[in-house]
């Protein structure tokens, strides 16, 4: 398991010569945030189906894919994966109605300010932040955090999704050194937390009931994941639900919560019961009052 990046250097593809532009759009992303990433680009035009399946046969290899619509994907073994953050729009736009357990749990307003520990490909961040709330969405992972930042910029191309995407920053950091930065007030952002919300890695057949095997299998998303990062040990749980707990408790009201995702039969996170849990039958959302 893992994907060995040598000297950070991943190769990018591209499919067309006219992308020049957007491939450096890519690397004043990466620049402008300080992505320890180097792209060695390499141009398939016509031969893509065939550099896919040598990249495949390299095993742990993994590339970058900037698609004829400058949309960027992960290569992982036989994966492709993106945000798609476009295929949550129906989501985004009924989030309001209250349907979504994330924001029953989470019980955020448009004046809140979140922070999404654990970003990913930035799902649940888009269904925060459809409350109207600002979301800091935190990624440890400088390749998904790249993911993360080309699809902002994408989709703030298109007049509807401006406002959301406005509301998004996207930060490539381990949450704990920025809890820990946030509370020595060294982030340069006011810290004023309201939610901070956390969905650590965990193994990979955790949907799975343990004694009959059955259940949900994880997406080719999560699949990815389990590629490029691990589930936290014992005491890195207990860090980051302390630190979070401590984040909220230092905001201007003294009060907010900390929400873990977690799947429906797991344990609780770090062995501390919430103080209420939201689920259906695949997902828990365990609230922890401040
Ligand atoms: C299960 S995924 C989150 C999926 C996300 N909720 C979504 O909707 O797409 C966990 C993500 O958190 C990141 N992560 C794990 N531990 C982290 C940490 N300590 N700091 C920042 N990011 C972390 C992983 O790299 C991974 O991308």
């Amino acid at each position: 398991m893992g994907i060995n990046l040598q000297d950070n250097s991943i190769q990018l593809f591209y499919v067309n010569e006219s992308q020049l532009l957007a491939v450096e759009r890519l690397q004043t992303l990466i620049a402008d945030n300080k992505l320890p990433i180097i792209l060695d680009l390499e141009l398939i035009e016509g031969k893509i189906k065939q550099r896919l399946a040598e990249l495949n046969s390299e095993g742990d290899k993994a590339a970058l894919l900037l698609d004829n619509k400058n949309k960027l994907s992960l290569l992982s073994g036989a994966l492709s994966v993106a945000p798609e953050w476009d295929k949550l729009q129906r989501r985004v736009v009924s989030a309001g109605r209250k349907s979504e357990l994330i924001l029953k749990a989470a019980k955020i307003s448009a004046d809140s300010q979140v922070l999404d520990a654990t970003a990913g490909f930035g799902h649940d961040s888009l269904i925060l932040a459809s409350t109207g709330a600002e979301v800091t969405m935190l990624e440890q992972q400088p390749l998904m955090a790249l993911l993360l930042l080309s699809e902002q910029q994408r989709m703030s191309a298109q007049p509807n999704w401006q406002k959301l995407m406005a509301r998004l920053t996207i930060i490539n950091t381990d949450a704990l050194s920025y809890f820990t930065q946030l509370q020595k007030g060294a982030t340069g952002q006011a810290a004023n937390v309201n939610v901070v919300y956390l969905d650590p890695m965990f193994p990979e057949d955790s949907y799975q009931d343990s004694k009959t095997g059955k259940g949900a299998k994880v997406g080719k998303q999560m699949q990815a994941l389990h590629h490029l990062a691990c589930p936290p040990t014992l005491d890195e749980e207990i860090g980051l639900l302390n630190k979070a707990q401590a984040v909220v408790a230092d905001n201007k009201e003294g009060h907010g919560r900390v929400i873990i995702k977690r799947p429906q039969q797991a344990p609780y996170l770090a062995r501390q019961s919430p103080d209420e849990s939201w689920h259906n039958a695949a997902v828990r959302f365990d609230g922890y009052f401040v």
